[in-house]
């Protein structure tokens, strides 16, 4: 067995009156992958936030390399102390360029001031390593979501920690992506980093970790090798009870088409593209990062300019000048960016939930408080969201909690159509669940949703037809009954 180099004990964190963590212990062994499982506000961010220096414990102690390390709430020192975070949110500042937020706090300097000859060069080094090459100079922000957690990755490396916690790094990954994380992955395990792997992945954990600890609200159920953990076990222990059937029954009463795309392209994302939505099914769009799908349901939602075809809903053709536009007429859209389009981060979940609802709750200038209050109070219920109470901050919520309250909000706005872009991600087993119960209600009573998903069983699990898209195409469109459907939709995804 690999030396041990990381032991945390009896670690607790109250945020307020309520406990985060309550007395967790956690070990970290040289060259291993261990896994942090547990549902969404279990306390995984939390516990890994403390060893990265973001938080500080009320209580307990962390042993690096044998050493008692002097408890601080700063990433400096643990970074000195060679303890990197990839964290959930990300933490990139767009407005810099790459190189810049490869070496921000970290840069290398000669008399002179900053030598970013040598940056450059260090940084061309370590993303190779990572597998990318992205020019240094790009602004940060102008890459998708899946190249920034790269970024992420390139600095957390050029710190040379011995210890690297991944928190849900490929949920905004393509599956090649993924591939090539988990290589790399490998490859810092033969070196002898020592890595946390939080996911809400089960087929993830089998693949790369060794050893599994699963928590739940904010304790210690198990630590224990992968190779004695089978997927009910993980699930029941997750999710609390042996009730782990995750997609309701199809119900299958399929109507009148109630939307319709024809035609349509924008030049540079995608090319002539027609599909029908009808009542009471859920429609899915399959493809990789990049195939186009966050384009269209963007156009629909007003973000985009179509240069050629039209929508229709019921009928009638849709004139959709802004978001603005879309969210009076009834359209919703969930993001797949939930840091930088999904929510107002300084805001309460009230406020957050209040926002696309405006146009509905408002009259002459002014919310109509109470009704506002009574219907976050049943959507906090309904998505079971683990908070304080509606005037938390969004951003204090954990990451799942987060993404409950941005669906949240589009189901209370009661839209006709709802475009959902990645809705689970972060989300728990459990949570799912119930999610997809939520959407199947919507459908019943009517409205359209549409769902964008890098997880085909997802898609085949809750949608009735599937769409899907490659470089901007439409390449293939499946009923749910067809058979080996995920074959065929990778293959075309693939293009294989
Ligand atoms: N800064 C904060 N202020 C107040 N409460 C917080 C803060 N950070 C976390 N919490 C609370 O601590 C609990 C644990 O949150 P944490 O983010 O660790 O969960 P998690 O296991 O990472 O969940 P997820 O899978 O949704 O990311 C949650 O109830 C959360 O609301
Ligand atoms: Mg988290």
């Amino acid at each position: 067995m690999s030396k041990e180099i990381l032991r945390m004990e009896h670690i607790s964190k109250a945020f307020g009156g309520s406990k985060a963590l309550d007395d967790v212990s956690f070990d970290l062994r040289s060259g291993e992958v261990h896994a942090l499982m547990g549902a969404n506000g279990a306390g995984k961010s939390t516990l890994m936030k403390v060893l990265a220096g973001v938080y500080m414990p009320d209580q307990g102690s962390i042993i690096h390399n044998g050493n008692v390390t002097p408890i601080k709430a700063s990433v400096a020192d643990a970074q000195k102390d060679g303890v990197a975070m990839v964290f959930q949110e990300l933490n990139i500042l767009p407005h810099l360029s790459v190189l810049e937020n490869i070496f921000i706090a970290n840069e290398i300097t000669k008399k002179s001031g900053y030598d970013w000859k040598t940056m450059r060069k260090r940084a061309k080094e370590v993303m190779a390593e990572v597998g990318i090459d992205l020019d240094l100079d790009e602004r940060a922000g102008n890459l998708p979501v899946a190249m920034q957690q790269m970024i992420e990755i390139t600095r957390a490396l050029n710190l040379n920690s011995d210890i690297i916690i991944f928190d849900e790094p490929t949920s905004s990954l393509t599956m090649q992506e993924t591939d090539s994380l988990f290589d790399l992955i490998r490859r810092l395990k033969k070196k002898g980093v020592g890595m946390v792997y939080i996911t809400h992945r089960m087929s993830e954990v089998y693949q790369i970790c060794d050893r599994i600890t699963l928590l739940r609200d904010g304790r210690n159920v198990f630590t224990d090798d992968i190779k004695n953990v089978d997927n009910q076990r993980l699930l029941s222990g997750i999710v609390g009870s042996d009730d782990t059937n995750q997609f309701p029954e199809k119900v299958h009463h399929i109507g009148d088409v109630i939307f319709e795309a024809k035609d349509v392209t924008v030049k540079g994302l995608y090319e002539n593209v027609s599909f029908q939505l009808r009542d009471g099914e859920i429609l899915g769009f399959a493809g990789l990062a990049g195939a186009g799908r966050t384009e269209i349901a963007k156009t629909i939602f007003g973000c985009y300019k179509p240069d050629q075809g039209e929508f229709f809903y019921r009928g009638e053709k849709l004139h959709i000048k802004s978001p603005v536009d879309a969210v009076k007429k009834g359209i919703g859209y969930v993001s797949e960016d939930r840091k930088g389009e999904g929510i107002l981060a300084v805001r309460s979940i009230k406020e957050n939930m209040g926002i696309a609802n405006m146009h509905r709750l408002g009259k002459n200038f002014h919310i109509r408080q109470g009704q506002e209050k009574e219907e976050v109070q049943a959507m906090i219920q309904q998505l079971k969201i683990k908070t304080t109470g509606m005037d938390q901050c969004i951003t204090d919520l954990s990451g799942g909690n987060q993404q409950k309250v941005c669906l949240g909000k589009w189901i209370m706005s009661q839209p006709k159509l709802l475009l959902l872009d990645e809705p689970t991600r972060g989300v728990d087993v459990g949570a799912r669940a119930d999610f997809y119960q939520i959407i199947q209600r919507l459908v019943k009573n009517h409205i359209g949703v549409i769902v964008i998903s890098s997880e085909e069983d997802e898609l085949i699990g809750l949608c009735d037809r599937i769409i899907v898209m490659r470089d901007g195409h439409k390449v293939g469109e499946f009923e749910d009954t067809e058979e080996n459907l995920k074959e065929k939709m990778l293959k075309l995804m693939l293009n294989i």
